[in-house]
């Protein structure tokens, strides 16, 4: 039986089985576990009451949960890499994988911060800047042992908790900011609370049998094929705040106390996973989003009323397979890709169906994150993170996922021709196509160049789905990522969509004798194969962000002012351990930060964020 090289990471747990599954164990096991479930059936019987379905059901779980006991152990996942195997030595890469992605507590009530430097300006916007990210509910990943084989939790499956820094005026120009932190109280996460152990068996990665038990058996058991993660961005609509990942619904939380409410099922007319990634349509204000599903129907889009209360479209686009599809875009029309050999864009109209989908092929790529679309004459824009391989679970990880990431967050040392090469694989460029809907043509071209790999895009919210200047991205610290085997950005990138990047003399002459793209020769003389500026901003040394967002200037509306603003970004000093909430302007990308606030703990790297105005101020 093949297994994988990453599970041999696994730590033996202090707190749980320490010896491997075995049958005598099982046995040893089953007995006093099947007491409850006669007890429960002595109860029922001379009452006459017996509900035969919901307790064969419920006694079916029962026995699995035995059998799990009994055939399978979790074990916690390290996060030193000096656990591995082939990393015993490197005392380097543990301290630097160690430092901000173990999970935190709950901080409980919130906590007031202060300034470190600067201030917020008057003219800041009242709301709270909430982050999502992995944090792993009992201390670290898990994965699991069984005669099937083994099973591990990926990096991104930690439980859902969000992290937020509330911002009330309290004054002309005085502000009171408080931080707080909390799990996203899914069922999943409050079923394995209750039980006060892990309960889901890994069920992505891992030994194929493994992984396909793994589904059934949390299926029965536990009513769900996987954990409900919630762990991966934040959105609003019609002033809520929900919490989404894309295994399952959005949950809407509480913007003040982060209490979850509940799961958003669009008054029960959506059944299946919902993207990470809805986007509200500029004009009325529709939330249009998605759902991939891994059984029929594959690919589902739905517009959702301004209000939140109504679904107003759902269209099956009848795809004939499952495809990986992270993000959709909103301009007067809808996005999508798709990758097996070829990669596709398509565009519908918000409210078409199936047959109203105008299909662009493009050159094969992966695009997880889109930065903006717009309608621009007969074409329609996508600017977006575009990649040869895709970062998400898949067969290329071949026998060392580790040694795979440390590899792909490489920079790329030569031309990329197919997603086979030894490094660099992972690099991202901000990348544009237009799509022309009356003649079907197609223009492809990297706006940010091949030096600096860059992902997590964001625009000014009131330009989402219109044309637009400017765009931001998080850049990639490469040799960071490289050394712990996870995406870690050093710093912030701009974009001048408007401008384009001016050459070299020499780099025009060089194409023009050569008619040759050639990007080794280029870096080497510090050029690229760029199409705009783009400016940097690089936070100090061993320093990483997660969760920037583009905080626009109070009372600006819909498609004016479109560099008035900041970005907010939760910045990691890994050898203070310590995290702070930077407001940056984005006029002065480069200059010192308006404000830095010191946080009570540290914040975990993790995935989107949000800033959400409070409402009826703006
Ligand atoms: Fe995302």
């Amino acid at each position: 039986m093949a297994v994988s090289p990453f599970a041999l990471h696994v730590n033996a747990s202090t707190h749980r089985h320490s010896t491997s599954p075995s049958f005598d164990h099982l046995k040893r096991s089953i007995s006093p576990a099947l007491k409850p479930i006669w007890k429960e059936l002595q109860q029922q019987l001379p009452l006459k009451k017996i509900d035969v379905s919901n307790t064969v059901k419920k006694a079916s779980g029962m026995v699995l949960d035995v059998l799990v006991d009994g055939l399978y152990r979790f074990v916690d996942q390290p996060y030193l890499p000096s656990q591995h195997p082939k990393k015993s030595s490197t005392a380097t890469l543990a301290s630097l994988w160690k430092k901000n992605f173990a999970p935190v507590q709950e901080i409980g009530e919130a906590v007031e911060v202060a300034y470190l430097e600067g201030e917020l300006p008057a003219d800041f916007l009242e709301g709270v800047f909430v982050r999502n990210g992995p944090n792993p509910l009992f201390g670290c990943l898990q994965s699991t042992v069984s005669p099937l084989g083994i099973t591990n939790e990926t990096w991104v499956e930690g439980e859902g908790m969000l992290h937020a820094l509330c911002f009330k005026k309290t004054g002309d120009s005085d502000w009171s900011i408080s931080y707080k932190n909390k799990y996203i109280e899914s069922e999943t996460l409050k079923l394995e609370k209750q039980r006060n152990k892990p309960s889901f068996i890994p069920a992505i990665e891992g030994d194929p049998l493994a992984v396909l038990a793994a589904f059934s058996l949390n299926r029965i058991r536990l009513n769900a094929d996987n954990k409900f993660l919630c762990n991966t961005s934040v959105f609003e609509h019609s002033g809520k705040l929900y919490a989404i990942a894309e295994n399952y619904l959005p949950h809407e939380i509480d913007s003040q106390t982060l209490e979850t409410f509940g799961v958003w099922d669009f008054n029960g007319d959506w059944n299946r996973p919902c993207t990470s990634h809805p986007k509200k349509a500029p004009g009325s204000g529709e939330l249009v989003i998605m759902g991939v599903d891994v059984k029929k129907p594959f690919y589902v889009v739905g517009v959702v009323s301004a209000d939140g209360k109504e679904l107003l479209h759902k269209v099956d686009v009848k795809l004939d397979k499952s495809v990986l599809s992270h993000e959709i875009g909103v301009t007067e029309r809808l996005l999508k890709y798709d990758k097996e050999g070829t990669t596709r864009l398509g565009v519908m109209l918000r409210y078409g169906d199936a047959n109203s989908v105008r299909w662009f092929e493009v050159e094969t790529c992966c695009a997880l994150h889109i930065l903006n679309t717009f309608e621009d004459g007969d074409e329609v824009v996508v600017r977006g993170c575009w990649a040869i391989t895709s970062i998400l679970p898949g067969p290329d990880w071949g026998m060392d996922k580790f040694d795979w990431y440390a590899r792909g967050y490489k920079f790329p040392p030569k031309k990329r021709e197919n997603g086979n090469e030894e490094e660099g694989f992972l690099f991202h460029c901000v990348y544009e196509w237009r799509l022309n809907m009356e003649t079907g043509e197609v223009k492809e071209r990297n706006l940010s160049g091949t030096r600096t790999s860059m992902d997590f895009p964001f625009v000014n919210g009131k330009f989402t789905g219109l044309k637009n200047k400017f765009g931001f991205t998080q850049f990639v610290d490469s040799a960071a990522s490289s050394s712990c085997g996870i995406v870690k950005y050093g710093g912030l990138a701009k974009l001048y969509f408007d401008k384009p990047q001016k050459l070299q003399f020499w780099v025009t002459l060089f194409r023009f004798v050569s008619n040759e793209y050639s990007p080794s020769l280029l870096d080497q003389e510090g050029e690229c194969e760029q199409a705009v500026k783009v400016e940097y901003r690089k936070f100090e040394e061993s320093s990483f962000c997660s969760g920037s967002v583009f905080v626009p200037k109070s009372g600006s509306a819909e498609g004016k002012d479109e560099e008035d603003g900041w970005i907010a970004t939760f910045v990691h000093n890994e050898v203070s351990d310590e995290t702070q909430v930077h407001i940056i302007d984005v006029k002065d990308l480069k200059g010192e930060p308006v404000a830095k606030i010191r946080l009570p703990q540290r914040v975990p790297y993790g995935f989107h964020g949000i800033f959400m105005a409070t409402p009826n101020k703006n």
